[in-house]
């Protein structure tokens, strides 16, 4: 099916109740059931039956299944958030004893929650590549995370490559995909098993939401719907998932606006002798840009650059001097943003990290390109 017609009208092809083009928000926390027995029926199938909101609701449902088939998967399930998506699937895979490589730079949260499973006995290993994979690989491993593109440096990894390594030794893989968006990259149709987003991104829009999903084979989903799901309590509203999907409707316009305008955005930067590198891999010099075109369709616009400098002080001068482009940590909203990592954290931590002082991270939004490009032109000015 077309993913327009997906975001677009999936589940919708009746007209709601009075005509309403909108679906309802069923801001219900309880569903009644005529008999005991029936409500008993219902309890044992919660992850498909609509009987407290902490289990599933019709509205996030609706969502979920446009999800499901813009990732080309069996089924999803929405979280709360992206995090409460992302500790849900890793924590149903795995069990005490058990190994986890990480492969690539992560979000930084879902490293945080790695170490967190450390006090039941599941350990991790940071890996770059699959060759350093296979030196750590170990008979406990069971679980493969990353992203593709990669967390701040936004490096590209093949797929098929990294799914098929994984399944050859036996191994679950799960990736997160939010920054292209299930638009762009389709992993699980390259053999990744589960994929994770962040709904507070792209797919909402307008940095007005927090959620995410998991997106998966049905056998892997309904586990994770009726323990994870239930026990963490990450759920999603129906009034978020209305927020999501009023998102979805848009998703294809504004992805192609996001990625002509982030394009723009980067070749300027590209070419600026205050700007060390782009890290786009839309752009060609991108050393992942041939894999990335390969499998991806198209890149969103979240990258970083590397400044010319190493002063704290001409980096945050930089920032400062912005005028459209907004300060703040988030990302895939219309607004433009930007962030520099470095400057929010002490030295010593940014040392262990190897985050450049001049990294900066830029969220293109909706805004003219020639606007965004006069404003980084200005404030680059003081760096050049
Ligand atoms: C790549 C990536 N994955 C996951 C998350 C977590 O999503 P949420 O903030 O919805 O919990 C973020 C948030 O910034 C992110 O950047």
């Amino acid at each position: 099916m077309d993913d327009e017609w997906i975001c677009a009208r999936l589940g919708e092809d009746e007209p709601w109740q009075l005509g309403a083009v909108n679906p309802p928000v069923f801001g219900s926390s309880v569903f009644t059931f005529g008999s005991m027995a029936e409500l008993g029926a219902a309890i044992r199938d919660e992850d498909e039956r609509y009987v407290y909101w902490r289990g599933t609701n019709p509205t996030v449902d609706l969502l979920q299944r446009k999800l499901a088939a813009l990732e080309r998967a069996e089924r999803a399930k929405c979280f709360g958030s992206g995090m409460g998506a992302i500790s849900a699937a890793i924590s149903s895979l795995v069990s005490a004893g058990d190994h986890v490589l990480v492969l690539g730079a992560v979000y930084g949260p879902t490293t945080q929650f790695l170490r967190y499973l450390e006090k039941f006995g599941v350990t991790h290993t940071h890996v770059a590549d699959l060759a350093a994979c296979e030196e750590a690989v170990r008979p406990g491993t069971r679980l493969l995370y990353f992203e593709s593109p990669s967390y701040m440096r936004y490096e590209i990894f093949d797929l098929e490559a990294v799914a098929g390594w994984a399944r050859g030794h036996g191994l679950v893989t799960v990736m997160d995909n939010t920054w292209s968006t299930p638009l762009f990259q389709k992993p699980l149709t390259k053999g990744v098993d589960l994929v994770v987003h962040s709904l507070s991104k792209y797919a909402g829009g307008h940095s007005d939401v927090v959620g995410g999903v998991v997106a998966g084979p049905a056998r892997l989903i309904r586990p994770l719907a009726l323990t994870e799901y239930q026990l963490y309590g990450a759920a999603m509203s129906p009034h978020d998932a209305a927020r999501v999907i009023k998102g979805l409707r848009t998703l294809p316009v504004r992805m192609a606006a996001h990625q002509e305008r982030g394009l723009a955005v980067a070749a300027f930067l590209e070419g600026h002798p205050a700007v060390r590198r782009v890290n786009h891999p839309g752009l060609p010099s991108h050393p992942g840009h041939g894999v990335a075109r390969g499998q991806m369709s198209g890149f969103s616009s979240l990258f970083s650059v590397e400044l010319d400098t190493d002063s704290r002080a001409e980096v945050g001068a930089f920032l400062d001097g912005l005028r459209h482009f907004r300060i703040g940590v988030s990302w895939g909203g219309f607004e433009s943003l930007v962030n520099a990592p470095a400057l929010t954290v002490e030295e010593s931590v940014r040392a262990t990290l190897g985050v450049p002082v001049g990294l900066v991270r830029l969220a293109v939004g909706l805004e003219p390109a020639a606007t965004l490009i006069e404003d980084l032109g200005c404030a680059l000015g003081g760096i050049a």
